[in-house]
């Protein structure tokens, strides 16, 4: 939801700039800008539309300068257009100021900045910031820092603010609350930015900024305030991710080279997560006979990754554990206290209900679990207990092998829990941990022996105005997740649907050529979901079938409307796994076909930091 990129140092700011705009531009993509101070005028350059758009005009309005701030922009207040975009200046032109958050005090700010006579240009709630920094900085003077302290103090809301003054070419400063904001440290000069991969090409170390910490940034050092301006220490940390990571690499979208990574971040995963689940500091926080229940609070793809967890965790574990979208959770007054474990699945780290929802638990006494993949996030550093996955850089806004990911760490905790409430015996726990295990070859046999299959598929079903999702227990929790893949890339409209629903209402929605995807992973309960197939092919649908091999082939339809893949035989409860590989390829393909921008969905953002 916005991205900020900020730069000083001895180098021309604008090309490096752009440069980290390019990787922060899943974060939000209807407008940019960027600012320098060049030796004590600011330029700027500001553009509605795609990145691109704001290359162009810096052809034709060239400008230079050793220090600057950029953002692309993801509209909350004040509709996309060249004066809303950011970076803001101030009246005359004395701040420069990239925003992302929202700044829920800005109408009253702003009224009271108006009735002193200032003069506002755009509609957005991130200008009142340079507004009145200028006016705190005519009206009280002081350093840079000192009129950030202040500003800072009148602001409510969340915000990751990259703040330049005209008169100061020499300093840049960054301030953050509920937003993410991290501060490189670079060979020729240093950074701030919304998240790593903008900075990766140039350093590797970083500093994360906690809530309300100001750094005011040289070129050639960085210092930590409070928002009191007292001094504060922090140590630098080290990246593991490589650049080329958060690179194409030759592949036409990220979410097909992030699909093809799976294999490979599964394995890293799983690893990781083993040994996180066999350290004292996680085993302590982590006793699960200290909890009479879970909770899961997660957004989007997450929450449906919980969805899964759900079905897992009380199969093999036998602990009630509830889902709960975590937009709904922080305002529900949970019934949640010492004795809950809630657990928070998230690929950045920084999505705010989420963030939100585990403040929400901690402060009712629950022990807080975060399962996140952006490390140094606010999740991963906020909760109580962090496993990470290992997903590396997820750049496409539609996610894949982060939820892949968050699915192995579950279903370990799952054995983990099983195992410690004694519910599981030895050699049960040896065979699924050997199950789990398995899943990165088996992922990488899914995509190699359907991959060719699912996008000729695809390409027959780019017409399809509504397509609908169903499947049985876990596979409806997958099914879940396919529905969420499709119409967030594709904007064809579908629902997911719990097979046995379909009958108490939707199934009027069942017409000539509809097109329902199968979920049927589970032996046990594929009579029955073939039984939902027959009653919506008796009314004209055309089916997709993603079967589980481990069925008598007499037990399938055999249907000139129907179209089958079958899966690679695995414990149904890790099913899922495989199954959301052949849906997430079913999506891309079909919005590949389609044409579409798909690592930028319209309107969508990668983190959700706004409510
Ligand atoms: C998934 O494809 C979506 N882009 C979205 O639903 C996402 O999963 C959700 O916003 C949660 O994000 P998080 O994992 O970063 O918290």
């Amino acid at each position: 939801m916005c991205g900020i990129i900020g730069y000083i140092g001895s180098k021309n700011a604008v090309p490096i700039i752009v440069n980290g705009l390019k990787k922060l531009e899943y974060r939000g993509y209807d407008s940019a800008g960027v600012a320098v101070n060049n030796n004590g005028e600011f330029c700027a350059v500001k553009k509605r539309g795609r990145l691109t758009e704001l290359e162009q005009a810096l052809k034709k309005t060239p400008i230079k300068g050793n220090i600057g701030i950029g953002h692309t922009r993801w509209a909350t207040h004040g509709e996309p257009s060249d004066i809303n975009s950011h970076p803001h200046l101030s009246e005359f032109n004395t701040i420069a100021v990239v925003h992302n958050g929202i700044i829920e005090n800005y109408k009253e700010l702003k009224a009271k900045l108006e009735k002193l006579g200032v003069k506002f240009s755009s509609q957005t709630d991130s200008e009142v910031v340079a507004q009145l920094a200028e006016y705190y900085k005519t009206k009280f003077g002081g350093s840079l820092l000192d009129i950030v302290s202040r500003v800072a103090q009148a602001l409510e809301g969340s915000f990751a603010l990259g703040i330049m003054a005209k008169d100061n070419p020499n300093t840049l400063i960054a301030i953050k609350k509920d937003n993410p904001l991290i501060i490189g440290v670079g060979k020729d000069g240093n950074f701030i930015a919304s998240d790593v991969p903008a900075v990766l090409e140039h350093t590797k170390s970083v500093y994360y900024l906690a809530d309300k910490e100001i750094a005011v940034i040289k070129k050639d050092s960085i210092e930590f305030f409070t928002l009191e301006k007292e001094p504060i220490n922090k140590e630098v940390s080290l990246i593991e991710w490589d650049a080329s990571e958060s690179e194409k690499g030759g592949y036409q979208h990220f979410m097909l080279k992030e699909m093809l990574e799976q294999p490979k971040i599964l394995q890293a995963t799983i690893k990781h997560a083993k040994q996180r689940l066999s350290q004292k500091e996680v085993l302590d926080k982590l006793d699960i006979k200290q909890y009479t229940k879970i909770v899961i609070t997660a957004c989007g793809s997450a929450y449906n990754a919980g969805f899964v967890a759900k079905y897992v965790l009380e199969d093999l574990a036998r602990i009630p554990v509830e889902i709960e979208l975590a937009s709904e959770f922080r305002y529900k007054n949970p019934i949640v206290d010492d004795k809950t474990l809630v657990i928070l699945i998230s690929q950045s780290g920084e999505t705010a209900d989420t963030i939100a929802a585990m403040r929400e638990a901690k402060s009712k006494g629950a022990t807080t679990l975060g399962v996140v993949n952006v490390v140094g996030s606010c999740i991963a550093t906020e909760s109580d207990v962090c496993i990470y996955t290992l997903a590396g850089p997820e750049i496409a806004v539609a996610t894949t092998k982060a939820y892949s990911a968050q699915l192995v760490v579950m279903y370990l905790l799952a054995i983990k829990f099983a195992s410690d409430l004694g519910v599981i015996d030895e050699k049960t726990i040896k065979a699924l941990e050997n199950d789990v295990n398995s899943i990165p070859d088996l992922v990488d046999v899914t995509i190699k022996s359907t991959i060719d299959t699912i996008a000729k598929y695809s390409a027959l079903c780019i017409g399809y105005s509504s397509i609908f999702f169903i499947g049985r227990n876990i596979d409806y929790a997958v099914a879940l997740e396919g529905s969420l893949k499709l119409k967030e890339i594709s904007y064809i409209h579908s629902e997911a649907y719990a097979g046995g629903e379909l009958k108490h209402g939707t199934i009027s929605l069942i017409e000539d050529g509809t097109l329902v995807v199968a979920i049927a992973s589970n032996p046990r309960l594929f009579p029955k979901i073939m039984s939902n197939v027959e009653q919506v092919m008796t009314r004209g649908a055309k089916v997709f079938s993603i079967e589980t091999s481990l069925v008598n082939e007499s037990d399938r339809i055999q249907h000139k409307d129907l179209f089958r893949i079958k899966t690679h035989s695995i414990n149904e409860l890790f099913s899922p796994s495989l199954s959301v590989i052949i849906l997430q390829l079913f999506s891309y393909f079909v919005a590949a076909n389609k044409g579409l921008d798909i690592d930028k969905p319209r309107n969508l953002a990668k983190s959700v930091t706004v409510e």
